[in-house]
């Protein structure tokens, strides 16, 4: 499938008319009522390396903090605003420009945002990176190593990707761009979940965002 939303330039010439618009509260007075600093903890690792179970557990321990966040999952955001969207570059590419500028939107409201989608390709974790302030970007790699991903596979999907009844899984036909300077590394396969996202809750703590 081709995603009619992959020309960039296309989306931004059909809105060059439109005139941003300020809202009367803003982004400072948002993040001081909720009392920490908004941020987006980009989690990302291949299918099965624990991304949306460790960034359930740091949401979990963010709430019991009286913190304020918001998950955002790849495969409950692929059976709403991106259903449209299949697996092809173009259209992970899509996927990654669309997820990013819905962080946007949170973390101007104030909130934690941990979004956990695969994104495989550096240069779309950087576009996303790009598009918010230097320290609003965090990113997370759920480094678990490719054997593991599989032989956990929850979903049957390795298998089914190994038999070539899906096309262009990570990992196994498409490839994953492992970042090379992320913010916080985490292993799986070595620590506890409780213990990874601690990590992550440590990490922003350590580093004032809440
Ligand atoms: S991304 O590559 O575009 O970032 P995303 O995180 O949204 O992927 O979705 C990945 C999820 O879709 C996987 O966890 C898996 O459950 C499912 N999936 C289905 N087909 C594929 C595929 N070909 N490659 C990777 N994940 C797939």
């Amino acid at each position: 499938m081709v995603s009619p939303y992959i020309n960039k330039a296309e989306i931004t010439d059909k809105s060059s008319d439109v005139v941003w618009h300020n809202s009367t509260v803003n982004h400072q007075q948002r993040a001081e009522q909720k009392q920490q600093k908004p941020v987006v903890l980009w989690f990302t690792g291949l299918s099965g390396s624990g991304k949306s179970t460790v960034a359930n557990a740091v949401e979990s321990q963010l709430m019991a903090l009286g913190k304020h966040s918001y998950l955002l999952d790849g495969d409950n955001v692929r059976h709403g605003l991106n259903k449209d969207l299949g697996f092809s570059d173009e259209d992970r590419v899509e996927n990654i420009r669309r997820i990013g500028e819905v962080a946007k939107l949170f973390v101007d409201s104030g909130a934690i945002v941990l979004t956990a989608f695969i994104s495989p390709f550096i240069s779309d974790r950087q576009q996303v990176r790009d598009l918010l302030e230097e320290d609003q970007f965090l990113e997370v790699f759920i480094d678990t190593p490719l054997e593991v991903c599989e032989s956990r596979d929850p979903k049957g999907l390795y298998k089914k990707a190994r038999s070539g009844e899906i096309k262009n899984f990570t990992g196994v036909s498409s490839e994953y761009e492992a970042p090379v300077s992320s913010e916080i590394h985490v292993k799986t396969a070595e620590f506890s979940i409780d213990g990874c996202a601690k990590q992550v809750v440590s990490y922003l703590a350590e580093k004032g965002y809440i």
